[in-house]
């Protein structure tokens, strides 16, 4: 992938780029929709990973091109907004957006992405994006924002901005964080209140099993209205619960707080923030206990409170994680947003080819689009390649 990409830069813009970074995707394990609730959330990184091979220009102007994607996009920095350079570009052009605003002196590039996390399956391609050139952003413009755990949480931030605000996607913050923050073999503990993290062992391969992702290829966008509109409801709750965040609500005070709630399907969407925050909890000491049976049921919740409670499962997630569930997966959920994209399970080694045709069988006979499934492990954040 490095030299090929490094070939396409030096074919497209006539001079070897500076350097490679690359960021991965995530599967979150568990703890969905909490990030913007001030909540908890577990995520690992991915082996798959956005490349991003750069070099720095010197008259302001940022040319983007992508392995995925025809042409090349050139804007001004000084031209950059929610309007331009819009598309997968807006992601690219926005982190150089964000650095600017928070004040450092950032320059034009010329950025050449190829990606090995699939587009649109909800394992957080943008995210990738995002921190992949902001990687090089921070190397190349000598930020320092790499080299210790605070940089790369103002970095994770400065991508959130992107997103939010140049390409328009309301999300809470979490992908970014696990994309520069995850260690190999780790789940990352974010407090999305604090800003603290842990990292927390996660290696299933000593217990004989893995974590089968599952990509069903139905439909996901988290810039349409529903996304949106449940980070609306949270916040709407907790203003009327007088909280800053639904983080506040104590799980012992929960039924106290749902009776104060009008709405039959805001009291749903505060019951599985409220509930998730604890799953985290104890899928945490569950893993550091070995308790691999207790992680598989608390993704079952999971799974159960997000498809009835939060309404963000569809039929393709539920299928996946049913015949997962009836085929030796000692738990399945969604992963990410929802509304499509990925589920994961983890299931005994021996049993996930077994696992994987099962799915694909269930996909044929319910008429939907083939899915895609791989194993993966914890991998590393973002970095320089070369
Ligand atoms: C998407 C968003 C994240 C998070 C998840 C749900 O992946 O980008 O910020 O809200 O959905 O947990």
């Amino acid at each position: 992938m490095i030299d090929e990409l490094t070939a396409a830069f030096e074919h497209t813009f006539g001079a070897a780029p500076t350097g490679v970074w690359s960021a991965p995707g995530r599967v979150n394990l568990i703890g969905e929709h909490t990030d913007y609730n001030g909540g908890l959330c577990l995520p690992i990184a991915l082996p798959q990973r956005t490349y991003a091979a750069v070099s720095r220009r010197d008259d302001g102007v940022l040319r983007m091109a992508s392995a995925q994607q025809d042409g090349l996009v050139e804007v001004s920095l000084d031209e950059i907004s929610p309007e331009r350079p819009g598309g997968w570009s807006a992601y690219v052009a926005g982190v150089l957006w964000a650095l600017a605003k928070e004040g450092h002196e950032v320059g034009g590039l010329d950025v050449l992405v190829d990606s090995t996390v699939p587009l649109g399956a909800g394992l957080s391609s943008s995210a990738a994006l995002e921190c992949a050139v902001a990687a090089a952003a921070s190397d190349l413009f000598a930020l320092g924002l790499l080299e210790s755990a605070e940089g790369r949480a103002r970095l994770a931030a400065r991508c959130v901005e992107a997103e939010n605000t140049i390409a328009g996607a309301p999300t809470g913050g979490m992908d970014q964080s696990a994309s520069l923050l995850c260690d190999e073999r780790s789940a990352l503990l974010l407090d999305c209140r604090s800003g603290d993290t842990r990292q927390v062992p996660f290696d299933l391969g000593g217990e004989g099993h893995v974590l089968l992702v599952t990509d069903t290829r139905a439909e996901h966008a988290l810039v349409d209205g529903q996304y949106a509109a449940r980070r609306e409801a949270c916040e709407q709750a907790a203003r009327e619960l007088g909280v800053d965040t639904l983080r506040e609500i104590d799980p012992s005070g929960l039924d106290d707080a749902l009776a104060r709630l009008d709405s039959d399907e805001v009291r749903r969407r505060v019951r599985h923030v409220v509930t998730e925050i604890e799953r985290v909890e104890a899928a945490v000491r569950a893993l550091e206990s070995d308790d691999l049976r207790e992680v598989g049921r608390l993704f079952d919740a999971s799974h159960a409170s997000l498809r009835d409670d939060y309404e963000v499962s569809c039929e393709e997630l539920d299928v996946a994680t049913e015949t997962a569930r009836t085929h030796g997966a000692l738990g399945a959920r969604m992963t990410g947003g929802g509304f499509g994209g990925s589920c994961i399970a983890i299931v005994p080694a021996h049993d996930a080819d077994t696992v994987a045709s099962a799915i694909e069988v269930a996909f044929a006979d319910a008429g939907f689009t083939a899915p895609q499934s791989f194993t993966v492990t914890a991998s590393g954040p973002a970095h320089r390649d070369a």
